[in-house]
């Protein structure tokens, strides 16, 4: 894969591996991307265990997605994608109080119910995965991570918001987890994407940037230290690979 621009954000330097068309998406597909995670999402497609789906956690309005189908496409690769993500859009820590009364609203615009809000963002991701990747349509949950790897465990079959049926139950070649980025919820989604990752495949986790205070950072690191996995990038998040058995 080739490497191009070394970027500065702040001061953390990472691999711009961006072209024209991912700069148009980046700029008209609402979300958050630190543009440093399409470099590791390459490196993780381009060796991947072949046939097997990738899994998003945390899915918002469909950016990460368009992302990756694109760039299974770039790399020949024909297998799916999968989103998971509730769309009750809440932020990083609120499930620590979830009857706040700040979350009836959005922001200082009370003219907006974060109800509306949730419904509007999922139907920004169906909207924007139907226009920018028809090829490969990704397959959406709404369910938080933990119902989704309940499910996945002990269903026979499961039908995503657009009505297709997926065989459950099978291993996953690429996980991105970047859902609720609390130190529990990271780990606890690290440990059921551990069950299901095929020996070889990969593990992303969004902001597990040195310097980070989030929780997933803090994670992220003491994973270094597991001997199942290997360090493959910090671009400036941090991409594992899985030891083969
Ligand atoms: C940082 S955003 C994801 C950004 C997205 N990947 C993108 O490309 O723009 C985090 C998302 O995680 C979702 N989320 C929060 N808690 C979650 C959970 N327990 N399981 C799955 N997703 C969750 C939120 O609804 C939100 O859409």
């Amino acid at each position: 894969m080739k490497k191009t621009l070394k970027k500065l954000l702040g001061s953390t330097a990472y691999i711009d591996n961006t072209d024209e068309y991912l700069n148009w998406l980046l700029v008209s597909n609402a979300g958050m991307q630190h543009k440093g995670n399409i470099y590791c999402f390459e490196l993780a497609i381009s060796e991947m265990p072949t046939g097997l789906p990738v899994l998003e956690i945390g899915a918002h309005a469909g950016l990460s997605a368009n992302i990756l189908t694109y760039l299974l496409q770039k790399h020949g690769r024909s297998t799916q994608v999968i989103s998971v993500d509730p769309w009750i859009v809440r932020g990083y820590h609120d499930e620590q109080n979830p009857g706040a009364a700040y979350l009836n609203v959005v922001g200082a615009n009370n003219t907006i119910t974060r109800t509306a809000y949730a419904e509007y963002i999922c139907e920004s991701y169906l909207r924007n995965t139907a226009f920018f990747s028809p090829q490969n349509l990704p397959a959406p949950f709404r369910l938080t991570s933990d119902e989704f790897f309940e499910s996945w465990a002990n269903a026979h079959t499961l039908t995503d918001m657009r009505g297709q049926n997926h065989a459950a139950g099978g291993q996953f070649s690429f996980v991105y987890i970047d859902g609720n980025h609390d130190y529990d919820y990271c780990r606890r989604d690290f440990e059921n994407a551990h069950r299901f990752l095929a020996p070889g495949g990969f593990i992303l986790l969004d902001d597990s940037a040195d310097g980070s205070a989030l929780g997933s950072a803090k994670f992220a690191k003491e994973l270094e230290e597991n001997s199942n996995y290997r360090l493959r990038a910090k671009n400036p998040n941090r991409l594992f690979q899985k030891k083969a058995d």
